[in-house]
């Protein structure tokens, strides 16, 4: 094929980017991924014994408040009613999360109105008011008041980030949220839900264009094919979201990640847990939370005796692992303004997405910081001939 552009990484970033061009430009594009699959972290397959969809890089929720980016998915799907929520089993207790009044009047045996709630968090949050937090601890307990936030916030977080929350910086939560109602539905996002066949055959429907050729188990790094970096470099307009630190092969660092694991079981039952996420901020649990896939689809025909759970584990990230959540220190901002920099000078290559950027980046996000990237930079350079700021 005859390439225009092209892009490196199937995620909802790479896809939009090339679905963008094919359609509104007319152009050939390319779209190369080092995985096997298509679609990034949001791929996602029928488990074979059960038929059931397992979201492979951990569960994924659509949510969205931007009508734009609202308009354009449902061009490539169609959403289920689906509502998100999540419970918490502490101490032998099954919780409602985010912490609510719910969670607050089953935590103390208690039957609060919102404002008593609220007298009774600013008096325990009081221990620490006046000070400056240093560390995760001290600040979640000047938020939310020492009982909740050892209950529900420490370990969880001392797990997620395998290190003991007062060694972990302040910034680390901005804040943590508690509703003095009942409502425990996780997003407040105008437009929520999953899409009804599934993630990849959205996915696929994004690249379903005779302009776009998708090839996979293709490394930008490594080999000699037709797309690989030194065969393109500087003869075709790319866009990138592979790791930024990676394309300049770490000059200023590796920037660091969180990364998580996943334990799949098929359990002989047809229901474990009754709910699609249930967390586990305890101690003695090494997991982080448990997915059972089917209920996030309680309108398939799923069989009844068999469910597919994932316990998740979560861990910083060693060479090699997938990279998934920044870890942001400041030694990593340092390097990441060092990189946009070389990625600034890198002449007719873009830096987008997720792993491009060093940004957490929520599907939506994603998706709508492609259709910006399309309108302000990819479209008028192309339209003119010229080559990419
Ligand atoms: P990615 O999906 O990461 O795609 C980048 C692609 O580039 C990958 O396929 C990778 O293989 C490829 N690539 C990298 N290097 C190379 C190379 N050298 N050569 C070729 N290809 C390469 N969002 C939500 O909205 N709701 C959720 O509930 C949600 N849950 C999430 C849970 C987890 C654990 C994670 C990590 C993310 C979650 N997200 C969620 C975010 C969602 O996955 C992102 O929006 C999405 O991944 C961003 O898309 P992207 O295209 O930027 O990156
Ligand atoms: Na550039």
């Amino acid at each position: 094929m005859n390439a225009d552009l092209l892009v490196v990484g199937s995620g909802f970033f790479g896809l939009t980017i090339a679905e963008r061009a094919a359609n509104e430009l007319g152009l050939n594009v390319v779209v190369i991924d080092r995985r096997p699959h298509i679609g990034g972290n949001a791929f996602s397959e029928a488990e074979p014994e059960t038929g059931i969809e397992v979201h492979r890089y951990g569960a994924h929720l659509f949510h969205t408040s931007n009508e734009r980016v609202w308009e354009y998915v449902n061009r490539f799907t169609s959403f289920t009613g689906y509502v998100h929520r999540v419970y918490t089993r502490h101490d032998g207790e099954v919780f409602p999360m985010p912490i609510n009044l719910g969670t607050i009047n089953q935590f103390f045996r208690a039957a609060y109105g919102p404002e008593e709630a609220r007298a009774l968090i600013r008096e325990q949050a009081g221990e620490l008011a006046g000070t400056d937090p240093q560390n995760l601890n001290d600040k979640g307990i000047q938020l939310i008041g020492r009982p909740l936030y050892e209950a529900f916030i420490k370990h969880y977080t001392a797990k997620q980030w395998q290190t003991d929350p007062k060694d972990l910086p302040a910034s680390v939560i901005a804040r943590l949220p508690v509703r003095y109602t009942y409502d425990n539905r996780y997003f407040n996002d105008t437009h929520e839900g999953l899409p009804v066949d599934g993630y990849t055959a959205w996915l696929e429907r994004m690249a379903d264009n005779p302009r776009i050729e998708v090839r996979l188990d293709t490394d930008f790094f490594a080999g000699d094919h037709d797309f690989a970096s030194k065969n393109v470099l500087g003869r075709l307009p790319i866009v990138y979201t592979g790791p930024v630190d990676r394309y300049f092969d770490y000059a200023e660092g590796a920037l660091s990640w969180r990364t998580l694991d996943f334990e799949e079981e098929v359990l002989p039952v047809g229901d474990f847990q009754g709910t699609s996420v249930m967390n586990y901020p305890d101690e003695d649990v090494p997991f982080t939370r448990i997915h059972e896939f089917r209920h996030f689809h309680p309108e398939r025909d799923y069989p009844t005796d068999k469910t597919v759970i994932m316990r998740e584990f979560s861990r910083f990230a060693e060479p090699g692992d997938e990279p998934y959540y920044p870890v942001n220190t400041a030694e990593d901002r340092e390097r990441l303004l060092a990189y946009r920099d070389l990625a600034h000078g890198e002449r007719n290559v873009l830096f987008g997405g997720r792993l491009g950027t060093y940004k957490y980046l929520d599907m939506h996000m994603a998706i709508g910081s492609a259709l910006s990237m399309f309108d302000n930079k990819i479209a008028p350079a192309l339209r003119a001939g010229a080559s990419f700021e």
